[in-house]
């Protein structure tokens, strides 16, 4: 059989056989049992498409416009923490990525590159950054200053993290970031997540994130910045509403790949409801459990404007860095062209919500 990597599983196999054990435990932890994080992916298996024939689907178009911009694909880089654990070139090449195919990369707060760095590797790309909210309220506007002047586009604020979930991989092997590593966008005992008894990064988020945190900070984040704010870590539709109502400019439906809250809704589950309630006053946009160009066609179907990945960009970036990155998006991008042109839809304005249903419509027969 030929080792030629074709599918997204092919890196993940690879990834799996070739991280050391801490880093594969942290990349791919969910809290306590782990039922959420299978659910993200089961959920998808749940959904059937049903295609319709005969539309012409030639000239196929993706291009969306997102928080006033032109994308050419609705699918992003999810942020997620510290990629040169999986390759020497970190973010950077991740961000290069994303570019290469006209996706948008959010950069995450623990990151290894820097917020700059970031900035001069991909400045084509579309990036955002996600913030955590730090007990040092002035450290965390020094980090939004520099996300502007370095041309980040929007602000992804995480709020589903106001205490980190109990990820017993990581406990077992007391991760910290490897001592060669530095969290990019610090300096000194925040750039470090150092070895205890346990996992490093509960105890670096329990000392240095903002317990506190409450809506009235998003509204003092508003205040301080004209860049767009998505509220992430939504699952429920009061909350969808507050963000809404306060201005927020989008929502991220998602359950943090299942490492926070263990039995929270897959994703997808909690999405309809969302949109049904904000989607035609702000955007909606859902990550977990992606695996798939089926799985995009399905989230857009129940109407989130974008997805967005993070194990998969790992994986890639695992294998050969920028490249392997380029090859995974270009994977999933492939698949979800292959299911639009299968289900007669040549443009996103095609795709309607009723093409896709839950498999227990067909149990009765
Ligand atoms: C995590 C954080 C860093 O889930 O987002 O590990």
């Amino acid at each position: 059989m030929s080792n030629k990597l074709v599918s997204v599983k092919d890196y993940e196999i690879y990834a799996v056989k070739t991280l050391p054990k801490t880093v594969l435990g942290y990349y791919t932890s969910g809290a306590c049992e782990e039922y959420t994080l299978s659910q993200n992916k089961q959920a998808f298996n749940r959904l059937r498409i049903i295609p319709r024939m005969l539309r012409n689907v030639c000239n196929r178009d993706y291009s969306v416009t997102v928080l006033g911009n032109r994308v050419r694909i609705p699918i992003g880089i999810s942020p997620c923490a510290m990629h040169k654990m999986a390759h020497e070139d970190g973010e950077c090449a991740s961000a290069k990525a994303a570019g290469k195919h006209g996706a948008i990369f959010i950069h995450a707060t623990l990151s290894t590159c820097s917020i700059e760095e970031v900035a001069r590797a991909a400045p084509d790309t579309i990036k955002w950054f996600q913030l955590y909210i730090y007990k040092d309220k002035e450290m965390t506007k020094t980090l939004i200053r520099r996300a502007e002047r370095a041309g980040y586009k929007a602000l992804v604020l995480t709020v589903d993290a106001p205490v980190f979930g109990i990820r017993y991989i990581d406990i077992k092997n007391n991760f910290s970031l490897p001592s060669h590593l530095r969290l990019g966008n610090f300096t000194e005992e925040k750039s470090v997540i150092s070895k205890s008894d346990g996992s490093g990064l509960t105890n670096y988020v329990t000392s240095l994130f903002e317990e506190k945190l409450v809506w009235e900070d998003v509204k003092w984040l508003k205040s301080i910045t004209n860049l767009p704010i998505v509220v992430k870590g939504i699952l429920s539709v009061a909350d969808a509403k507050i963000a809404a109502d306060i201005g927020c400019h989008a929502v991220f439906v998602s359950n943090h790949g299942g490492r926070q809250l263990d039995t929270a809704p897959a994703s997808i589950e909690a999405l309809p409801s969302i949109v049904k309630e904000v989607g035609h006053r702000i955007d909606v946009y859902l990550d977990c459990g992606i695996r798939h160009g089926t799985d995009v066609f399905k989230a857009l179907a129940l109407g989130a404007k974008m997805v967005f990945l993070a194990q998969p960009i790992l994986w890639g970036l695992t294998y050969d860095g920028q490249k392997g990155v380029e090859d995974v998006l270009e994977i999933i991008i492939n698949e979800f062209d292959n299911t639009m042109a299968l289900t007669g839809c040549r443009t996103l304005a095609d795709i309607e919500k009723d093409m896709v249903v839950h498999e227990s419509i067909y149990s009765k027969l």
